[in-house]
C-alpha cells in the first residue's frame, strides 16, 4: 500500500490533552501550497461551546501570540488574512489563513479561553513552494476524534485540497484503511447522499465534505476514514476515531 501524505500526517500528528476524552483536538499538521488558503478545524468538548476560541502562533504554548480570537459567539472574527469561526452545534472552530506566504509557516495552536489553564493543541502549518505544490493538493484533514451521546448526532467535517473538488468523497469504516468498508459516498456533486442514519454532503466552495450520523448507538463507535476517490488511485484518507459516550447529555 502506498503511504499517502495524509497517512504520514496522521503518524506524525501531535498530541492532545488527555487520552480518553480529549478537551480539544486538531489535525496536528496541515500543508498547503504558497498563495493558497488553509483551513484548520479543531474540535472541542461540549462544555466549551460558549468560550472564546483562538489561534495563536509560536512554538511554545505559554508564550504564543494570538492571531485571531472569537468572542465566544458563532460570529466570524477576522484578522490580517486570518479568520476564525465557531460552530457550537458541531463543537468545531475553523481557522482560515488566506494567501499563504512562506513566512506563515510554523507552529500554531488552537486554544480555548477558560478560567485556569487554557486547553491548547498544536498545529504545524507547512507552506509548500513551487514544485511540491502538486503533491500537497489532495491532502485531506478532519478532526481525529469526535464524540456524541447515544441518540445524538455527530458531524465530521473533512477538508480537502481544491483539486479534489470533482471527485467522489466517502466515509469508510474499519481499523485498517486498506480493508475498510464504505458507509456512504457522494456522487461528485454537492447533493446530499443518505444511507440509513448516515449522510454525506460535499461543499465545493468550502472544500469540505461533512459526514453526519444521526441517532447514534454504542455500536457506531469505532475507527472511520474520510476518503476521496481519485481516478487512477492514490486516494487520500484521514482517520477519525468516533466515540459514543453514554455519560454525555443530549445536545
Ligand atoms: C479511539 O478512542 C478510544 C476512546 O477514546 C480509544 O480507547 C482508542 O484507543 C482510540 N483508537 C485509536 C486508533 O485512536
Ligand atoms: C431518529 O430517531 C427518531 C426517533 O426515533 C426518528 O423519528 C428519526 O427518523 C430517526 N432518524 C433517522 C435518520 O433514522
Amino acid at each position: 500500500m502506498q503511504l499517502s501524505f495524509a497517512g504520514v500526517i496522521l503518524f506524525l500528528a501531535g498530541y492532545s490533552c488527555g487520552l480518553a476524552a480529549p478537551e480539544l483536538t486538531g489535525p496536528g499538521e496541515v500543508s498547503r501550497p504558497l498563495g493558497e488558503s488553509v483551513s484548520v478545524q479543531c474540535q472541542y468538548r461540549e462544555r466549551y461551546q460558549g468560550n472564546s476560541k483562538y489561534w495563536c502562533r509560536g512554538a511554545v504554548w505559554s508564550s504564543c501570540h494570538t492571531a485571531v480570537k472569537t468572542t465566544g459567539s458563532e460570529a466570524e472574527a477576522k484578522g490580517d488574512r486570518v479568520s476564525i469561526r465557531d460552530n457550537h452545534r458541531l463543537r468545531t472552530f475553523t481557522v482560515t489563513m488566506e494567501t499563504l506566504t512562506l513566512g506563515d509557516a510554523g507552529i500554531y495552536w488552537c486554544g480555548i479561553s477558560k478560567f485556569g489553564f487554557d486547553p491548547g493543541v498544536p498545529v504545524k502549518v507547512t507552506v509548500l513552494p513551487g514544485y511540491f505544490s502538486a503533491l500537497a493538493a489532495p491532502a485531506l484533514t478532519a478532526p481525529r476524534e469526535v464524540s456524541g451521546p447515544p441518540g445524538g448526532t455527530v458531524s465530521v467535517p473533512c477538508h480537502y485540497g481544491k483539486t479534489a473538488q470533482g471527485s467522489p468523497k466517502y466515509w469508510c469504516r474499519g481499523a485498517q484503511w486498506n480493508s475498510c468498508s464504505k458507509v456512504v459516498e457522494t456522487e461528485r456533486s454537492e447533493v446530499k447522499v443518505k444511507r440509513g442514519r448516515v449522510s454525506i454532503t460535499d461543499s465545493h466552495s468550502t472544500s469540505t465534505f461533512t459526514v453526519t450520523t444521526e441517532n447514534l448507538t454504542l455500536e457506531d463507535a469505532g475507527i472511520y476514514w474520510c476518503g476521496i476517490n481519485i481516478k487512477g488511485g492514490g486516494d487520500p484518507y484521514f482517520l477519525v476515531n468516533v466515540t459514543v459516550l453514554p455519560g454525555e447529555s443530549l445536545l
